[in-house]
């Protein structure tokens, strides 16, 4: 058994939320955790289907994200979020509804995120082409107090996994063993002990 929480990725589009996210999935199922994802991209395509990017259709999303989040985490499942959630206010509204909530804020400077361009979306942005595209034409608030912050442009997705698992064994909310292979953790923790 385990506790239920919301482990919640904020930051702007093609940052590595779902990346990121996805590893720490895996870990969680690999060691016998109930996970829901809910991943902005996805759940536009449904539970939010019909919002566009306002603030006030990116609040209401994020509220919508936000009670499902509290739904599931109070009934003992795991869930993931990743999705911009660009406005600080209703981040911590969300916040307040849920009993063990952490905020990870993936970081990354716009020159890099620009540069990556996997949706081709800053092109356009910079251009002039896209109105209300976070980073560029929309704000974005990165949270003041994140439990963990990563930086995609300086760490791999699996270090940044890394990062954010030991801020939630740190918290208290995983405890099991996250490799499906014993032999695995004996050989990182030789070698944690040799880089002390
Ligand atoms: S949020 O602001 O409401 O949290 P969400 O994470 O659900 O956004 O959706 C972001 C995704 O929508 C981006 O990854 C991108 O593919 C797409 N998108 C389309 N238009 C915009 C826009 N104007 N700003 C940001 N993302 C956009």
């Amino acid at each position: 058994m385990h506790k239920g929480f919301t482990l919640w990725f904020t930051g702007l589009s093609g940052a590595g939320k779902s990346t990121i996210s996805e590893i720490i999935e895996q870990r969680l199922r690999a060691a016998g955790a109930r996970v829901e994802v809910l991943d902005g991209d996805v759940v536009r395509t449904h539970l939010s289907k019909g919002l566009g990017f306002s603030k006030e259709d990116r609040d209401t999303n994020i509220r919508r994200i936000g009670f499902v989040a509290r739904l599931l985490s109070r009934n003992g499942v795991i869930v993931i979020v990743a999705a911009i959630s660009p406005y600080r206010a209703v981040r911590d509204e969300v916040r307040s509804w849920i009993d063990h909530f952490v905020e990870v804020h993936v970081d990354c400077p716009i020159a890099v995120l620009a540069e990556r361009d996997v949706k081709g979306l800053y092109k356009k942005a910079l251009a002039g082409e896209l109105a209300n595209f976070t980073g560029v034409s929309d704000p974005y608030e990165p949270p003041l107090q994140p439990e963990v912050t990563v930086d995609s442009s300086r760490e791999t997705p699996l270090e940044s996994a890394d990062k954010i698992w030991a801020t939630l064994e740190h918290l208290g909310l995983v405890a099991f063993d996250r490799s499906p292979h014993p032999h695995e953790r004996v050989g990182r923790d030789l070698q944690s002990r040799a880089d002390s």
